[in-house]
């Protein structure tokens, strides 16, 4: 079917040519004025109807995200807030929409509300421009990397490790659930499952990564990974997107490098390519904020801090620094925090958010943390002065808003260290044999992160909620679509 998209008749107008145009309603006006979308670009595109020209029946079905097809003539606007406009000489409607049986309606509708729409709420403005962006990260993901010379490793998504440790894994069987085959002692004989062990969702595809990195020197894994953690919050989701570059021979400054460059790299790609979408997101949060106290507003606009954060170095602390400033600081009216920061346990978000909002200001990576709680596979520290403990050579890059967008670390490429920390931690060595050997045959030193997808989309669109970055989010009592 022949027929122009509409942002190219946006980006480069030919006054004078005949066009034809599909999309969705996004307003009817006077009952005359159509902003037709059809999820090109974030701008509408102006069409100019005449009611007496048109039958009773079309007229009528012209109605808030209903599709039609409309054929007539690119002019200059008259009209405030659009430089052109299509005066239709034929309008057909592709898809009328019943306005009163419609789950949506014209007007401002809660977040909450049409999260239950999935199927309706890419039509929204807000919602077409989260998932342009969205795209826009990912295809600068992979130029990023492709353009420096990584690989892109795909990793399994079915596997019998447990990356994290966390033990926070959904399990995959294709055992009977309610009377599975069983052992003489009576644990469930997983010789019997179709993979002949027990296996899980991945929660990260770090462990494979290091395989790729020991082999192809810079490598990235970018996929889903599931977490199984009961954490209902506006930054968990049980399914989520990772991007985890893992490189050989470097170490956890190089680590550091590149997760800053990477990070500043993406904003910048979407500021470059995607600027309408982000100043309809920047306006939207300023109308909602309008109305809410000095302090409760973001202290600069959605576009100004992303600016901001590609033009400034990333603060870069040690865990053991960043805990004498809190210990230090007086963060609230009350004067303290709720959980007192403490040498050994791990930050809470209340201090990662006074950390990058209220003392530095800005992005903060925060490094060499007590190994008690990060995972088995980072790299022991030589004993520090002034460090009232042992800590490993990992980072988290922590963001306004988000917290934690990246974690990471140098990994522990010493067999004997290594083989003493798994024992340590009581984690099965069958499990990781082949791990192991990687350390054994040929290791090297090498460092890698993982980027949490959403996390990103979610600075970058100013979006509140994580589940309203991702088009089907799977979060605890969700899964509709
Ligand atoms: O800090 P995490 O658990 O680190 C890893 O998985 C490492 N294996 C990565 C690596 O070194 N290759 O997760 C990495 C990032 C977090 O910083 C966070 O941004 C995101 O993944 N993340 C989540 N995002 C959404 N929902 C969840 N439940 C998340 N859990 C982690
Ligand atoms: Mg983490």
């Amino acid at each position: 079917i022949r027929r122009s998209e509409i942002a190219s008749i946006l980006k480069e107008p030919k006054i004078g040519d005949q066009v034809t145009v599909m999309g969705w309603v996004r307003a009817f006006r006077n009952n005359r004025f159509i902003a037709l979308n059809d999820g090109s670009t974030a701008g509408n595109l102006q069409i100019v109807v005449d009611p007496d020209q048109l039958p009773e029946e079309v007229l009528k079905q012209i109605s808030f995200h209903a599709c039609v097809k409309a054929t007539g003539q690119l002019v200059e606007s008259q009209g405030a807030g659009q430089s052109v406009e299509v005066v239709a000489e034929t309008l057909e409607i592709l898809g009328g929409n019943n306005l009163e049986q419609y789950p949506l309606q014209p007007k401002r509708q809660t977040m909450e509300f049409l999260r239950d729409k999935a199927h309706f709420r890419m039509r929204t403005n807000t919602f077409s421009s989260v998932f342009r962006v969205r795209h826009a990260i990912a295809y600068a993901v992979h130029k990023y990397y492709n353009d420096r010379g990584y690989y892109y490793l795909h990793t399994p998504i079915i596997t019998g490790s447990d990356a994290e440790g966390a033990g926070e894994m959904f399990q995959v069987t294709t055992l009977p659930i309610g009377d599975p085959p069983r052992t003489e002692d009576g644990s469930i004989n997983w010789k019997e499952d179709f993979f002949g062990k027990a296996t899980n969702l991945t929660v990260s595809g770090q462990l494979q990564g290091e395989i790729g990195a020991l082999a192809l020197g810079k490598i990235y894994t970018f996929g889903p990974t599931f977490r199984a953690e009961n954490s209902n919050t506006t930054r968990h989701l049980s399914e989520f997107w990772m991007i985890e570059p893992e490189v050989a021979f470097n170490d956890i400054e190089d680590n550091m490098d590149l997760a800053q460059d990477f990070v500043q790299y993406l904003i910048n790609y979407v500021l470059e390519n995607y600027l309408e979408d982000l100043e309809f997101l920047d306006q939207r949060i300023q109308q909602a904020e309008k109305n809410l106290p000095q302090d409760k507003r973001r202290p600069m606009g959605l576009i100004e801090m992303l600016r901001f954060v590609v033009d400034n170095d990333f603060e870069r602390i040690t865990y053991t620094e960043a805990i004498n400033v809190l210990r230090r600081s007086k963060p609230f009216k009350k004067g303290k925090f709720e959980f007192e920061p403490q040498w050994g346990s791990d930050l809470q978000a209340e201090h990662e958010r006074f950390l990058v909002e209220k003392h530095f200001k800005k992005p903060v990576i925060v490094r060499d943390y007590p190994k008690a709680f990060k995972a088995f596979y980072m790299r022991l520290n030589d004993q520090q002065e002034g460090v009232p403990g042992e800590t490993v050579a990992a980072m988290d890059v922590l963001f306004p808003f988000i917290g934690e967008v990246i974690g990471g670390s140098q990994r522990e490429d010493r067999y004997d260290v290594l083989l003493r920390r798994i024992e340590e931690m009581d984690i099965p060595e069958e499990e990781l044999w082949w791990y192991l050997e990687l350390r054994k045959f040929g290791g090297a030193p090498h460092s890698g992160f993982g980027l949490g997808f959403e996390r990103m989309v979610q600075f970058i669109t100013g979006m509140t909620n994580i589940r309203d970055v991702i088009p089907f989010p799977r979060a605890p009592k969700t899964a509709e679509f």
